[in-house]
């Protein structure tokens, strides 16, 4: 073989292979990953205080906006189970059910969440360090957990996937009557 056969069969080659990982990716992506896109659009934190002793009595009041968005072109979501989970430093403080719900394709569905109260943490003394931390600066690291299922119809009847999303926010405590701090939340998408 000549250099220029050579050259055009590796193209050739790489052609084909690119075209066989495109494929197999997208096979993979649609069964593992189910496709819709999930974010944290707004939030305020206008308490979160940790008791001084003993400190595992948290009391907070936090409110946000999530959007589910159903990105398949062509198909309906049914959401089943669906549950909103926060989290401080991996203890949970907060749960809210949002039950089951239907998205057509391409909508998004926005749920405005306003969670408050005293929760019991176990923070460790790692965790009450970094909440020391986070209360001189004003900044806080919360979680928020997306949980549930969706159902697919397939030929051989009703298939379950388990949806599992994570948003990490870094939020600034603010006093409820200043709204000099308010406004200027990013958007953050969840993984
Ligand atoms: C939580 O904060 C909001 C203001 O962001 C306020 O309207 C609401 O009354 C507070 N809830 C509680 C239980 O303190
Ligand atoms: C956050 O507070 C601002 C100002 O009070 C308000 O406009 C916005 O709707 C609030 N967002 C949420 C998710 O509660
Ligand atoms: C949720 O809040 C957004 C603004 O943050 C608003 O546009 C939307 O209509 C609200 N949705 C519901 C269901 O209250
Ligand atoms: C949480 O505890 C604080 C005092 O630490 C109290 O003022 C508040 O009413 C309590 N909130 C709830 C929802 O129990
Ligand atoms: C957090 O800061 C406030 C003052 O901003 C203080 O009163 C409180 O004791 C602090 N909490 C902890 C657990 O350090
Ligand atoms: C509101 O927040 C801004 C910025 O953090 C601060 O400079 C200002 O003093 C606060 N105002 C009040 C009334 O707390």
């Amino acid at each position: 073989m000549d250099t220029e056969t050579k050259i055009y069969c590796s193209c050739i080659w790489t052609f084909f292979f690119l075209v066989f990982t495109f494929i197999v990716g997208s096979i993979i992506a649609d069964l593992v990953i189910p496709p819709q896109k999930i974010a944290i659009l707004d939030a305020n934190l206008t308490r979160f205080e940790l008791a001084a002793s003993p400190t595992t009595s948290l009391s907070y009041n936090l409110s946000f906006t999530m959007s589910i968005h159903n990105s398949v072109w062509d198909d309906k979501a049914d959401y089943h189970d669906m549950e909103v989970n926060c989290y401080y430093y991996s203890e949970q403080f907060d749960s809210r059910k949002l039950g089951d719900f239907m998205l057509k394709s391409r909508r998004t569905r926005l749920f405005n969440l306003s969670r408050s109260g005293n929760s019991s943490v176990d923070l460790g003394s790692n965790g009450v360090d970094a909440f020391k931390r986070s209360n001189e600066t004003g900044f806080f690291d919360l979680e928020i957990w997306l949980k549930g299922k969706r159902i697919f119809e397939a030929d051989e009847g009703d298939r379950h996937v388990h949806l599992y999303y994570q948003c990490k926010l870094r939020l600034q405590l603010m006093a409820s009557q200043n709204s000099t701090t308010q406004g200027n939340f990013k958007p953050v998408k969840c993984h």
